[in-house]
């Protein structure tokens, strides 16, 4: 028979609520089986006979018959004609008394590596779930062709039968490579080949895969100050030193990486749309870049995460299709030009890395999916992705002339807009002392999402205190009301 604690731990198992969900029989299979691994049982007493347990349970013998039945097939239990059900040897060695391999785990701290100590330190980049306002970077989602990305799949599905549901190819499908190489060429000035396409998961799996691909630990690489915190952690992360080069109004101060002191072996930029400043680089500085590459034998790792967003007439041509000598990696998402979940970045690489990439992010990830390759080609070939882009580009518009009449009209005791001419985010800046991270908590409390500014500085002194508000996932009247909400939390804070 049971002792009084093992039947009530069994009962507790049986009521739990978290645990509706599953069979009866389960349950006390794993309450049982809790009890023997946490070396409760006794081993040299036979478990309660199953009539008597399903008589204390107040169930049918037949349930209790069928918990002892799994937990006889699992191996924890042996059950023996005449004398009854005991708890096997190999289990009594798995729980040992008070000594569980659950207890003792949690008694051991947690031992990561200095890498995976650092990462987990670091945190990590996607902090806002939740589509509130103002998460930066997040696309309107609510008014996609949904049914037009159906009626693609289905087609998808029905042409390519059961092989849709094979591996891709680690490169990607061939389709999409094409597709990705005919809009960059054509919309961003590239030069691209399928051949020289990878798809990716995301940008950010591009940016893992340069940091270890590209560079070794130890090793510097020139990012912007201020910069893109997700490619920093991917370059931390790796291992590198990550040496700040000031961004003006013209992006990057390129003129300062000749005069560096660290030789790097690769710069990365955001130029069509300096992330978080929204500076675009200017050509003559694309030029030097190119030129400061090829004399160095370094990459240059262009990130042009939202350039199709571009409000003041076409946006610039990527560095990419103006690097002759092949030093540039290509980055691009859909996450922004289409839908976040849809998990598809892309990078056009010189031809000597396409191989060594390709080979590298099969230890990442494999490949991506090919079903939603497949439709976003089709989407991307049936002028889908033109249309949709055109309609979101005129809605993103709007809302950024919304958020900032809205900033200036009744944020304007607290922060200065500082309008871009492109993207999906808008930075503010504090005109008054404010403390930045008090007034981010204190608008999280109200539900309102804020990306702050200093944080993606290299140092607190050389940065403009304040945050970044994402307009493009919100209505004018959604806009309105965050900002209204946004104004009493900032009066709060900077009393
Ligand atoms: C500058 C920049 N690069 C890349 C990304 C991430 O894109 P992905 O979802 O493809 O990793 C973001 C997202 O906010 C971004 O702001």
């Amino acid at each position: 028979m049971f002792r009084h604690a093992q039947l009530e731990s069994v009962k507790a198992w049986v009521v739990d609520p978290a645990q509706r969900s599953l069979p009866l029989h389960v349950r006390i299979q794993r309450a049982v089986r809790q009890l023997i691994l946490d070396g409760a049982l006794d081993a040299s007493k036979p478990l309660p006979a199953s009539r008597a347990l399903a008589t204390s349970l107040g169930v049918s013998r037949d349930t209790v018959e069928a918990a002892y039945g799994q937990l006889h097939a699992e191996g924890f239990i042996e059950r023996r004609v005449g004398s009854g059900s005991f708890v096997a040897e190999g289990a009594r060695r798995l729980g040992g008394r008070g000594t569980t391999a659950r207890t003792s785990t949690t008694q051991q701290p947690l031992r990561l590596s200095q890498r995976g100590t650092a990462m987990y330190r670091n945190g990590g980049v996607r902090e806002f779930l939740a589509p509130r306002a103002f998460v930066p970077g997040v696309p309107e989602t609510r008014n996609f062709p949904l049914a037009t990305w159906e009626r693609l799949q289905r087609q998808v599905l029905k042409e390519w039968g059961s092989t849709a549901l094979l591996h891709s190819p680690p490169q990607g499908m061939a389709p999409l490579r094409k597709a990705i190489a005919d809009y960059v060429n054509l919309e961003r000035g590239a030069h691209a080949s399928p051949e020289r396409v990878l798809v990716v998961t995301s940008s950010q799996q591009a940016l893992t895969l340069c940091a270890s691909v590209l560079l070794d630990p130890g090793e510097h690489i020139f990012i912007e100050d201020p910069a893109y915190h997700g490619a920093r952690k991917a370059f931390d992360a790796a291992g590198l030193d990550c040496a700040p080069i000031p961004v003006d109004v013209d992006g990057m101060r390129v003129d300062l990486l000749r005069d560096a002191r660290q030789r790097a072996r690769a710069v990365f930029l955001t130029p069509s749309h300096q992330f978080p400043s929204g500076a675009t680089l200017a050509l003559e500085r694309r030029l030097q870049i190119i030129e400061w590459a090829r004399q160095h034998q370094a990459w240059i790792i262009e990130d042009d995460y939202d350039s199709e967003f571009h409000y003041a007439g076409r946006p610039m041509a990527c560095v990419q299709g103006l690097d002759a000598h092949q030093r540039t990696i290509y980055i691009g998402t859909f996450t922004k030009s289409l839908f976040p979940g849809l998990r598809i970045g892309f990078m056009v690489l010189p031809t000597e890395l396409v191989a060594p990439m390709t080979i590298a992010r099969t230890l990442l990830d494999g490949h991506s999916a090919p079903i939603p390759q497949l439709t976003l080609a089709r989407f991307m070939e049936g002028g889908h992705f033109g249309a949709h882009v055109r309609a979101m580009r005129a809605i993103y518009c709007e809302r950024r002339d919304v958020l900032a009449k809205l900033v200036r009209r009744h944020l304007k005791d607290f922060v200065e807009p500082r309008v871009p001419d492109g993207g999906m985010q808008m930075p503010c800046v504090f005109i008054r002392d404010i403390p930045e991270q008090q007034a981010i908590d204190a608008a999280r409390r109200a539900r309102i999402d804020l990306l702050g500014l200093s944080g993606l500085h290299a140092s607190r002194e050389s940065a403009s205190a304040g945050f970044l508000m994402g307009f493009a996932a919100h209505t004018p009247g959604e806009l309105e009301a965050a900002v209204k909400k946004l104004a009493q939390v900032l009066r709060v804070v900077a009393r």
